[in-house]
């Protein structure tokens, strides 16, 4: 039976953000390549974005390729950007058909020219779609995010357009690669692994995660909604007493 009617709609995620992992030890134990797994993940891609746009989600962000990826042995990392580059073109149409908006995140300009082009025709395309945001993090690494930031902000003190007085958390969330994608509620981690690895480090501040043992591949619109459920178990507190918030 679907766990999707035991979801509450009102209190849905905002922002759920994804570590996709585990697609090498998926291929590995069914005696296939890396790349395998990564081409069997996107079928996880299409499957989740698909569920949050059912559902009402509004934004989702995708850990797609990390600043340290670039260290993978070389034939993976270009299979990996030929399947980037294929798999935007053709889901391009169901994109537009289930009104998802596609931005990205990371340091666009280590892609290839080709997938910087594929994903400029895309965006431009999508720009007006409503339903869904759906943010991939390419070239993207957290503490990278926060330095540009840093530098911008620095850069305008050093033109004097603002004072050192008047930074705030808000002047830094305004500098981050996509300011008006709000923080995740919700990180989801696969593949049996704790850690944040370098993603969205300054907006996963209050951010409930939740981890499970399934590799990428597997993980299906029933895994994303026994993730929410979970998100909507808990109490999220900011830091304030659990009778605080029920006096609210
Ligand atoms: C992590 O698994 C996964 C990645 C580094 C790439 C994720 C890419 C895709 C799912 C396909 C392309 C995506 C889009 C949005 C078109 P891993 O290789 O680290 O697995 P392992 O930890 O088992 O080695």
């Amino acid at each position: 039976m679907s766990l999707k009617p035991s979801i509450n709609l009102e209190k849905l995620p905002k922002h759920i953000a994804v570590i996709m992992d585990g697609n090498g030890r998926w291929a590995k134990e069914k005696g296939k390549n890396r790349v395998f797994g990564h081409k069997s993940g996107v079928g996880s891609v299409r499957d989740v974005s698909e569920a949050c746009a059912e559902l009402g989600v509004e934004y989702l962000t995708l850990y797609a390729f990390s600043v340290e990826n670039w260290n993978r042995p070389k034939l993976e990392v270009s299979a990996l950007m030929e399947l980037l580059v294929r798999t935007i073109g053709s889901e391009t149409e169901t994109l537009m058909k289930n009104q998802i908006r596609l931005k990205t995140i990371g340091s666009l300009s280590s892609l290839p020219k080709r997938a910087q082009e594929q994903l400029a025709k895309v965006i431009e395309k999508t720009k007006d779609n409503k339903r869904l945001t759906l943010c991939l993090a390419l070239s993207y690494g957290g503490r990278n995010e926060i330095v540009e930031a840093c530098k911008s902000i620095a850069s305008l003190v050093k033109n004097s357009e603002i004072n050192i007085e008047d930074i705030t958390e808000s002047t830094l969330n305004q500098h981050l690669y996509d300011p008006s994608i709000p923080d995740p509620e919700l990180m989801i981690r696969t593949s049996g692994e704790y850690r944040l690895s370098n993603f969205l480090l300054w907006q996963a501040a209050y951010t409930e995660l939740y981890f499970t043992e399934e590799y990428w591949p597997d993980f299906n619109k029933e895994s994303l909604y026994k993730a929410i459920l979970s998100f909507q178990q808990r109490e999220r507190r900011f830091g304030k007493t659990s009778e605080q918030l029920k006096a609210l």
